[in-house]
């Protein structure tokens, strides 16, 4: 009896230590990959995004550092210059040489299939930059002014359309904001990030930034890392949700914009708007069966005009038949909601058709669409 259970004792710690030993051997490997550094890819001198200087190492290198300690990963910075944006990135990111790129377009043509995103981390866009104590809730609170905008910038065409505000052309944010100290310009009109760290830098955190929506104004940024790489892409996806108040955080130690954008698209398109709206009666009877509120549709028609309307015509109504959206219900039929809510999602940027999510809610979506099907032609 003795003898057997002893036998068995002795038969059960011999494979329990074998376990051990495999079980030791599988963890060893992962393990060791636990401890690899987390290399970020970063450009020493692009502040307030990334800097080799250790006392502000800039927005993405301090968001890739907290998501390797989110890991109980060590971060190492692969540095490399940005100036050739996809050209770096191809040997950087996607030969290997760095593990993950903070910061790049969340958008799926950005580089095709070999460059794959996290979920967005910030959005980020143009903004106001405007003296202290001068109340601009649109764009139109700065007629009169000189506005100090960067060379074939989305703010650059979009002043070109208004003879209120005069536009002064700068080849970089640091030029436009010389311009204002220079006495060539009252305000500057340049991307958003550079606008709150130049008042940081230069104007004492005096001046406001206001951030800016509409066409062109606004994206959403999100971490890129090569295809090969999906496994960290879900870890650092799963770490993300737990870091957005340190990045929220870290945004505005940086001076990043924060707040309700001013929506540009319905500033820049009264004139148009009231012409069309003149001669075409918004049409009384809906096409479809299924009656639409009211309240919708005019909000719908609000938003399209003011945004949709630079491209698609006022109240759609547009001459390109391309373009012309009193045709959806013609070209697709049932699938008019899901063709809408796809292209509007996602853009077709080959095309010209920007991508509107982030800009837009679902319900201004839906909104929109509402007001589109009342309009549509056979
Ligand atoms: C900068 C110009 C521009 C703006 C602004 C713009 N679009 Fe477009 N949009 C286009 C172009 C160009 C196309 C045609 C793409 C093509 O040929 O496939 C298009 C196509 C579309 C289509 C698909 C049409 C079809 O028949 O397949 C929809 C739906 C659409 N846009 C909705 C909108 C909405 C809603 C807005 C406002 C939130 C908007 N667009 C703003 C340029 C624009």
């Amino acid at each position: 009896m003795r003898g057997s259970f002893s036998r068995v004792v002795r038969r059960q710690a011999v494979k329990a230590c074998l376990t051990a030993m495999l079980l030791g051997a599988m963890l060893v490997p992962a393990r060791a990959w636990a401890a690899e550094p987390l290399r970020l890819c970063a450009d020493p001198a692009n502040l307030p995004f990334s800097s080799d200087q250790a006392a502000k190492p800039g927005l993405y290198v301090e968001i890739g550092r907290a998501i390797a300690a989110a890991l109980g990963r060590p971060s190492e910075t692969v540095w490399s210059l940005s100036y050739f944006g996809k050209r770096n990135l191809r040997e950087t990111l996607l030969a290997g040489q760095c593990d993950i790129a903070v910061g790049l377009p969340d958008e799926a043509d950005f580089m095709g299939p070999r460059v794959i995103f996290t979920k967005p981390i910030l959005s980020l866009g143009y903004a106001l930059l405007v003296p202290p104590k001068t109340p601009v809730l649109r764009l139109d609170d700065l007629a009169g002014r000189r506005v100090a905008v960067q060379f074939g910038s989305p703010p650059q065409s979009l002043l070109a359309t208004r003879n209120d505000i005069t536009g002064v052309t700068a080849l970089s944010p640091e030029e436009a904001v010389q311009s204002i100290a220079a006495g060539k310009a009252d305000a500057a009109f340049i991307w958003g990030p550079s606008a709150g760290y130049l008042n940081q830098s230069q104007l004492q955190g005096a001046w406001q930034v206001i951030p800016v929506s509409g066409p062109g104004m606004q994206w959403r940024a999100a971490i890129g890392l090569s295809r090969k790489q999906p496994a960290l892409r879900d870890a650092v996806d799963a770490v993300l949700p737990g870091l957005s108040g340190t990045i929220t955080t870290l945004a505005a130690a940086y001076g990043f914009p924060a707040g309700e954008p001013i929506k540009v698209g319905s500033a820049a398109a009264p004139g148009a708007v009231v012409l069309t709206t003149e001669d075409q009666p918004p049409p009384v009877a809906p096409s479809d069966a299924q009656s639409p509120d009211p309240k919708m549709v005019a909000e719908g028609k609000e938003l399209f005009n003011g945004t949709c309307a630079h491209c698609h015509g006022p109240d759609a109504v547009v001459s390109e038949r391309r373009i012309n959206l009193r045709l959806l219900k013609h070209r697709y039929n049932d699938e008019m909601d899901q063709v809408f809510l796809f292209t509007v999602t996602h853009g077709r940027p080959a095309k010209g058709m920007p991508n509107w999510t982030g800009i837009f809610s679902e319900d201004d979506f839906t909104r929109i669409l509402a007001f589109l099907k009342t309009i549509q032609q056979d």
